[in-house]
């Protein structure tokens, strides 16, 4: 009895089984390229990349199907170095259906799959080029898996160029990759990413101290965790006692993106006389201001340089009120945190006293450019900071500074003191992570519901991560924490700065577009980036435009490095044609107008400047062979709107294979193209030799 009963809800377990099989196999499947609304919404940009190094696996999303892995480097953060394997997944998506050649590139062995078809598979030899490969894609969505296995030595490289009918090579672009967002292995990946990231920039190693086990890794630690508070040792000079005990009750209320936690205990009344206490320790006394009236003029000319300069990509200046749709910080109260004059000095060199600092440097003129950023500052200030009735006492502020948790993350004398106080943070719940810290005897970093699971997330994990890290993922963190898509075109969207000078735009003629960061990592030859990041090229590349870039020096190495390797190339990678003395001569003829191609007309060559450049200014070909691979060249000058589709340098080969020019090569635009760069290397040559 109990048996058939068995069997009968067994079969009506298969049936009722076959039938939900057979139902969705009914559901109408999109047809091949497009996907179900559901699945299109889930997609995020990038491929998802599953890299495995013996036993452990450790997922993140990637913006390209690339990647360069020096030997002993590990190739994913949570992951110890060694052989490892990758697996990426996601869609490569076309606007058209028809035959494709696919290319790898590099070290090791790659397979790729698209959709049913055969795999693609090829070995890489360091510095050959693998065969193309001919496949068929749809028109859509183009399921696409590819596997990569390093060498036995751990390290790893591999770049995958595509190209049809109507586009020459170019690496597979990061705006036709997408994979799903929305998987838990790719929610779990941001978590302990985000969590980890949080850690390292927080400062939670000031005063919670890791355990010997987990303070090994292969490779340089994660470079965020050197990064330190400002130190205050000129602060009496430079700041007003009462901003300071307004910013140390309560930094958040001063600055939206304020990362220094509130770390004051006890009543409201107790916490305030705290933070006069240590203002007047800081700061002693406060300025009389005498109030000098605005030169309006001066104020007109430093809101105009806010926005051309770009501070308005990153920075407002709306009422305490309003609410800023564009999430940027405020420099509202700054005006009252500086004493006379600091303001301007502040400017002059924002990494004095913080070398951390996300505030880029942009090497202001301190006559033409600071006075009136000062004093638009000064205008757009709030008249009031809250105003505390105690008096504060410096001999108790002191002991404050040693006993509240202050002089673990700042430095108020020459001498470095790093005191730890604490084993790892360990109750996930308490202290710095609880819902309540106001209530415990730990600060209060107002950590919203999602960084707190990341935290928590992370330490579950183990924190040995942060004691080894990769450039690409270094780049990947940083460009966001440094907003650097404040002002950057990239993947296809367009820069903050430029979204925000159209809305305001009152004159009628578009912002100017900024350069584009979508192709860094593979135009630009990594010495040159780190060189423009440390603020160390002593002109612009582009003279014609009103912003400028500033210097991020404290992580211009690593950024240049990251780039670089994220595009899948070594830091001194750069092939190049073998110089012939009889092309250089060609290459010379080509860039005139009479017989050749007339690039003088837009570009300037040393200090021959350009002869028509008005609407398309092009970028001093001096610079271009200091600043470009060569591997990118060819594909720019073929097609330099399909690399930028914003830019205005013709297209010289109408058809991808010849230029209008035909007495020279027979019109073969690559060669002409190779003859054009040897003439312009030779320049720089020179260049390199004069004194
Ligand atoms: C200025 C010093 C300081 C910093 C910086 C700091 N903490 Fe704490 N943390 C404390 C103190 C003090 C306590 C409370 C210890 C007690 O209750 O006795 C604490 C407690 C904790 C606790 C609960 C108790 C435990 O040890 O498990 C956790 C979890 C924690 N912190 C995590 C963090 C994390 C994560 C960060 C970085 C975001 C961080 N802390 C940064 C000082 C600090
Ligand atoms: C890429 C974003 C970015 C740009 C562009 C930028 N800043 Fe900043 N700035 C910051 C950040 C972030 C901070 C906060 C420093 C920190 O905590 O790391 C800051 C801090 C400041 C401060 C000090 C605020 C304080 O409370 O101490 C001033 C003043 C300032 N910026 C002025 C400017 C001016 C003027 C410009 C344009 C010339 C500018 N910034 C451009 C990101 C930017
Ligand atoms: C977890 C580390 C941490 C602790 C603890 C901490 N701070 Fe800070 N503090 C920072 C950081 C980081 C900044 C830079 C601004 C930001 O990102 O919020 C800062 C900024 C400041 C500034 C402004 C300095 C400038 O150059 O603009 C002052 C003043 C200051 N802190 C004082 C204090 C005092 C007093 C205490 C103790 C009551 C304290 N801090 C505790 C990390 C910390
Ligand atoms: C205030 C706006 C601003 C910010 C913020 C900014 N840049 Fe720039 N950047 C520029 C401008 C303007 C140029 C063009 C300089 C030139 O060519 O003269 C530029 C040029 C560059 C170039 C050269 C591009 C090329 O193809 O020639 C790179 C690389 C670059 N920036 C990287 C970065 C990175 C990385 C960050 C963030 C850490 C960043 N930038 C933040 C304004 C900015
Ligand atoms: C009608 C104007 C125009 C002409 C003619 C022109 N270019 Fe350009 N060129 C540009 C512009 C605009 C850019 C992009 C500048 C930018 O990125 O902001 C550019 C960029 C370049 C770059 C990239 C430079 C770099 O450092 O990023 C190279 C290389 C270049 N051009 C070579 C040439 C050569 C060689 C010729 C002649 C065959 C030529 N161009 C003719 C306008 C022109």
């Amino acid at each position: 009895m109990k048996l058939r009963l068995l069997l009968i809800s067994l079969i009506g377990c298969v049936s009722l089984g076959l039938l939900i099989s057979y139902t969705a196999a009914q559901a109408p499947k999109p047809r091949l390229g497009r996907l179900t609304a559901e699945e299109e919404a889930a997609l995020v940009p990038g491929l998802a990349a599953l890299f495995t190094s013996g036993e452990k696996t450790d997922l993140r999303i990637t913006r390209l199907a690339a990647l360069h892995v020096p030997k002993g480097t590990p190739p994913s953060v949570f992951l110890p170095s060694g052989p490892f394997r990758v697996q990426w997944t996601g869609y490569l998506k076309t606007t058209e259906k028809g035959e494709y050649l696919i290319r790898a590139e590099g070290e090791g062995k790659v397979v790729v799959r698209f959709g049913q078809a055969p795999p693609l598979e090829w070995k890489l030899v360091k510095e050959q080029s693998g065969e193309p490969k001919s496949i068929e894609l749809v028109k859509g969505y183009n399921p696409l898996t590819i596997e990569y296995f390093s060498l036995e030595s751990g390290a790893g490289t591999l770049r995958l160029w595509w190209s049809s009918e109507n586009f020459v090579e170019e690496p597979l672009p990061p705006d036709a990759l997408f994979t799903r967002g929305d998987t838990e292995s790719v929610q779990q990946s941001n978590l302990l990413r985000s969590g980890r990231q949080l850690f390292a920039e927080r400062g939670c190693i000031h005063c919670h101290a890791l355990p010997e086990e987990e303070r090994k890794g292969s490779g340089p630690s994660m470079p965020e965790l050197s990064r330190t508070a400002p130190n205050l040792i000129q602060s009496q000079e430079r700041f007003e006692p009462d901003y300071l005990a307004a910013w140390i009750l309560n930094p958040q209320s001063l600055r939206s993106h304020a990362t220094m936690p509130q770390v004051l205990k006890g009543t409201a009344e107790e916490k305030e006389q705290q933070a006069v206490d240590l203002a007047a320790f800081l700061a002693s006394e406060a300025t009389a201001r005498k109030e000098s009236p605005l030169n309006e003029k001066l104020v007109a000319e430093g809101e105009k340089l806010f926005e051309t300069l770009g501070c308005i990509g990153c920075h407002h200046t709306l009422e305490r009120t309003e609410k800023d749709p564009h999430d940027r910080l405020s420099l509202r109260s700054v005006w009252l945190k500086f004493r006379p004059n600091q303001l301007a000095e502040f400017l002059k060199d924002p990494h004095k006293h913080y070398s951390w600092s996300r505030m880029p440097h942009f090497k202001l003129d301190a006559t033409k450019e600071i006075p009136p950023l000062v004093a638009y500052l000064s205008k757009n200030t709030d008249e009031t900071l809250p105003k505390f009735k105690q008096k504060g006492n410096a001999e108790r502020g002191k002991k404050l500074f040693a006993e509240t948790g202050c002089a673990h993350c700042h430095q108020l004398e020459k001498k470095e003191t790093k005191p730890s106080l604490l084993g790892k943070p360990s109750k996930m719940d308490q202290g710095c992570l609880s819902e309540h810290p106001q209530e415990t005897k730990a600060p209060d970093f107002q950590f919203s519901p999602a960084e707190r699971t990341a935290l928590q997330t992370f330490l579950k994990r183990g924190t040995e991560s942060l004691k080894q890290d990769l450039p690409a993922e270094f780049v990947a963190r940083q460009m966001q924490s440094l907003q650097c898509t404040g002002c950057h075109r990239r993947d296809g969207k367009q820069g903050k700065l430029y979204k925000i000078l159209e809305e305001e735009n009152l004159t009628g003629v578009p912002p100017q577009p900024m350069p584009t960061l979508t192709w860094t990592g593979e135009k630009l030859r990594p010495e040159w980036t780190r060189k423009l990041l440390e603020g160390n090229i002593d002109h612009k590349a582009r003279p014609w435009l009103k912003s400028r870039m500033p210097a991020f020096p404290q992580r211009a190495e690593w950024l240049a490095l990251g780039l670089s390797h994220e595009h899948g190339f070594a830091a001194d990678e750069n092939p190049k044609p073998v110089v012939n003395e009889e092309q250089k001569k060609i290459g010379a003829k080509l860039m005139e107008q009479n017989g050749g191609l007339y690039c003088y007309q837009c570009h300037a060559v040393g200090d021959k400047p350009a002869v028509q450049p008005f609407e398309a200014p092009g970028i001093n070909l001096l610079d271009a062979s200091l600043r470009l691979r060569y591997s990118y060249y060819p594909r720019w000058m073929l097609d330099p709107t399909r690399v930028d589709p914003s830019t205005k340098m013709p297209r010289f080969a109408p058809d991808l294979k010849t230029t209008t020019l035909k007495e020279i090569y027979d019109g073969n635009a690559r060669q002409q193209f190779d003859a054009l760069w040897m003439h312009i290397e030779s320049l720089s040559q020179k260049k390199d030799a004069s004194p």
